[in-house]
């Protein structure tokens, strides 16, 4: 999958850009402030359809102006597509494939992404909902089903979540629409946790032998953090463990009028040498299970997705050390379209740049 073609209206700091981006590798140098991120946030949005910077896409649009637009022309499979998306300050959102209007869910199958920025390298750090975000995204790349499996568990949650807060003031249970909401919290439940733990197991086989690679010995090994599950990886039996939960803590979550168990609370455990990597690995090493997550992520979704995705490096190259840069850098296969950001070109090898197109970017406009 290859990018060609970017323009950027009234988005962020970039009224009007052009960008062309027939090239495998391409990088976008700027001081800070200029619009670099702002870039790699629009391609990330063509493939969500969500900011990885905020939930409220009005921020997106330039504040003198009622609405942004991103349109692209790529190429995947040999055939030319164009994704336009146009977001006004009414939020007010049109998507169009090939100019014909379409739905989020067409939209999203189209352009796959993987994004490393300096964010990401807090990821173990970070609070448990951005490792399941983070998570969630790469699944959802991989089966475009699952998002529809997210927002429904998401609804029924909510609506359960009502349903016991009625409780709190009124002190009257409905105890059949309870054990209904329940019924389908498992349903949709146990079908994400599934897949969560699949997807983990596949990216720890691939990530401990890169891991292992750039840290030279230590051995990483991910789990699944779901306070019900003892090692069941069915679905059948994570759905009874899941149900069985539920049944036990219902006094708990009327007490609390609160969803206590679910794949909503779940959270993800590295360990490094079998100690727990959040609370016992230096920066260094938390950054290198980052990047060997990273890459990995790239590899599994070019497998199973079948088109190599497009890698967005967002100004990682700075923090990581030589060994680090250097394994990056060569672990980028030739075939994956990548695009940095970057402050100047000194990171770079002479030999890197060889190959790469270089943009220059000041206040939004490329030079
Ligand atoms: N809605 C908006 N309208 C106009 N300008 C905006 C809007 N949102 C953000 N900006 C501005 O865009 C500019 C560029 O932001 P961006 O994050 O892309 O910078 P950057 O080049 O990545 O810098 P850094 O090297 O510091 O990461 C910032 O000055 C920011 O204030
Ligand atoms: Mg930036």
């Amino acid at each position: 999958m290859r990018l060609r073609d970017l323009k950027l209206t009234n988005y962020r700091n970039c009224e009007d850009l052009e960008l062309n981006l027939d090239s495998n590798k391409i990088l976008i140098i700027g001081k800070n402030a200029q619009g670099k991120t702002n870039i790699l946030e629009s391609i990330y949005i063509l493939s969500a359809l969500k900011s990885p910077r905020t939930a409220n896409n009005v921020e997106l649009i330039n504040f003198n102006s009622e609405a942004a637009e991103i349109n692209a022309n790529l190429l995947k499979s040999n055939t030319d597509i164009e994704l336009d998306y146009y977001y006004s300050r009414e939020k007010k959102r049109e998507l169009r494939l090939n100019k014909v209007k379409t739905t989020p869910k067409n939209f999203k199958t189209v352009l796959k992404t993987v994004l490393f920025s300096t964010a990401d390298l807090l990821l173990l750090r970070g609070n448990p909902s951005d490792r399941r975000d983070w998570l969630d995204r790469a699944i959802s790349q991989i089966y475009p089903a699952y998002d529809d499996r997210l927002s429904k568990y998401d609804k029924i949650r909510i609506q359960k979540n009502n349903l016991l807060k009625e409780y709190l003031k009124t002190g009257s249970s409905n105890d059949t629409l309870l054990d209904v909401y329940n019924e389908q919290l498992v349903i949709a439940g146990s079908n994400i946790i599934y897949l969560r733990k699949k997807f983990l197991k596949e990216i720890e086989r691939i990530a401990s032998e890169k891991h292992r690679i750039i840290s030279e010995t230590e051995a990483l090994k991910i789990e699944y953090d779901c306070g019900f599950l003892n090692g069941e990886s069915e679905l059948e039996d994570i759905a009874n463990a899941f149900k069985l939960s539920l049944e036990e803590r219902k006094q708990e979550e009327l007490r609390r009028g609160q969803s206590c168990v679910g794949p909503h609370r779940d959270d993800i455990i590295f360990y490094i040498n079998g100690n727990e990597a959040t609370k016992f690995a230096s920066q260094g090493q938390q950054r290198t299970v980052v990047l060997a997550l990273k890459l990995s992520e790239l590899d599994i979704i070019a497998d199973k997705a079948g088109d190599e995705p497009i890698l967005l490096l967002d100004d990682v190259l700075a923090e990581l050390d030589d060994i680090r840069q250097n394994y990056l850098l060569k672990s980028i296969n030739s075939n994956t379209q990548t695009i940095i950001t970057s402050v100047d070109t000194i990171l770079f090898e002479e030999e890197f740049l060889k190959d790469v197109k270089i943009y220059k970017i000041e206040d939004g406009h490329i030079l």
